[in-house]
């Protein structure tokens, strides 16, 4: 297949770039799959209505057919046509967090793709706050399922390159808006119950949900000494944005850090260390990268997928990684490198 990509300007919306929303959006219409950028990562699209177009986003990513999708939407009246009801915390959430890195669990109506939902009874919906995003489903007038837009396990893509690199003939589409803001995917909260539950961390913080509805819980599955529960986020158990050099996160000093590369290297390994403005200049080893700073996580946040992904166009054999405190959003950052290593932590005396 012949992956169709358009530059579409974010800024410019509204004048030469719009012909190409409107090629976009006649592709979903036809029930292809079409990838596009959000705030957060880039999606891969697809009519949340259709059986056909629904099965194509699983089959171009590999995704295994019980881990269900989030629905996009750009306005709420979409949302009554998919829900059945909404409870007054996910009211206030949407109007404090939408469009934003929030996607919200509802009950749902029986009415979009079956695989959407992977068999549950309740749906993920999120209005992303990216004007390409809002303008491709407010055009092509469907609620678009959408996962991250990469080959699954790999990092979620932040740039319309790595799209190319991991569906390129594989999907009908390719919307180029430039970098991804956030850097990781929405906050994923369960709005079913009486307490929000946060099922998966994200762009979101858990402390900027607590401004808006008090007391929010997080699923227990989520913390590290707990990976033998089943999370109820069914995405959430896979290994994920995993680098093909195993990956090892580092509780310790820089000292701490260096030791681990020597003892690698004296072993004749090629090593590679993820690490911070702050750090870099003071480790030695075969690749090092920085992936932001230690006083601003949301750097670090921004570049992460990205680093995970030039470490594969290196020969590294291991990564270590710096790790951050799990707080703000840290927490998602954590969460997201904890599954990269697979809950490898080696940790100083
Ligand atoms: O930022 C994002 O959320 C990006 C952009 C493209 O919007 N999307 C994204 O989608 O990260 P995906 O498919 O990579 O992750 C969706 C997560 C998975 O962990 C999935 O299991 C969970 O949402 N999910 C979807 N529907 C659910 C449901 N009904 N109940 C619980 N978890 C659900
Ligand atoms: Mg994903």
């Amino acid at each position: 297949m012949n992956t169709i990509q358009w530059t579409v300007d974010k800024n410019e919306l509204k004048s030469s770039s719009y012909p190409h929303i409107q090629q976009a959006a006649s592709l979903l219409q036809q029930d292809e799959v079409v990838a596009f950028p959000t705030e957060t990562v880039y999606g891969l699209g697809a009519n949340a209505y259709s059986d056909k177009a629904v099965t194509k986003i699983f089959q171009a990513k590999g995704r295994p057919s019980d881990n269900p999708l989030i629905v996009h939407i750009s306005n709420k009246k979409q949302l009554t046509e998919l829900v059945d009801n909404i409870p007054a915390h996910a009211e206030k959430l949407m109007d404090k967090c939408w469009p934003g890195p929030l996607t919200i669990i509802f009950s749902k109506k029986n009415n979009v793709s079956q695989y959407v939902t992977a068999g549950l009874d309740t749906i993920a919906i999120r209005m992303p706050d990216h004007p390409v995003a809002l303008a491709l489903i407010e055009e092509s007038g469907l609620p678009l399922a959408a996962p991250s837009a990469n080959l699954s396990g790999k990092p979620s893509p932040t740039t319309a390159k790595h799209v190319v690199d991991d569906l390129d003939g594989k999907i009908a589409g390719i919307v180029d808006g430039g970098q991804t803001g956030v850097g990781l995917e929405s906050t994923v909260v369960d709005c079913t119950t009486e307490i929000p539950i946060i099922l998966r961390p994200g762009g979101i913080t858990k402390e900027q949900l607590e401004q808006v509805v008090g007391e929010v819980a997080v699923d227990p599955a989520l913390a590290s000494e707990n990976i033998e529960l089943k999370p109820k986020s069914p995405g959430m158990k896979y290994t994920h944005y995993a680098p093909i050099a195993p990956l090892y996160m580092v509780e310790g000093d820089v000292d701490y850090l260096q030791h681990l590369v020597d003892k690698s290297r004296s072993e004749g390994k090629i090593v590679g260390v993820l690490s911070t403005e702050e750090h870099i200049a003071r480790l030695s080893a075969d690749v090092v990268l920085s992936v932001g700073t230690r006083t601003d996580l949301a750097t670090v946040a921004v570049n992460l997928y990205e680093k995970l992904r030039q470490f594969n166009e290196t020969n590294v054999d291991i990564i270590y990684s710096e790790s951050f405190p799990a707080v703000g959003v840290g927490a998602a950052i954590m969460n997201r490198l904890n599954k990269a290593a697979g809950y490898k932590v080696l940790k100083s005396e």
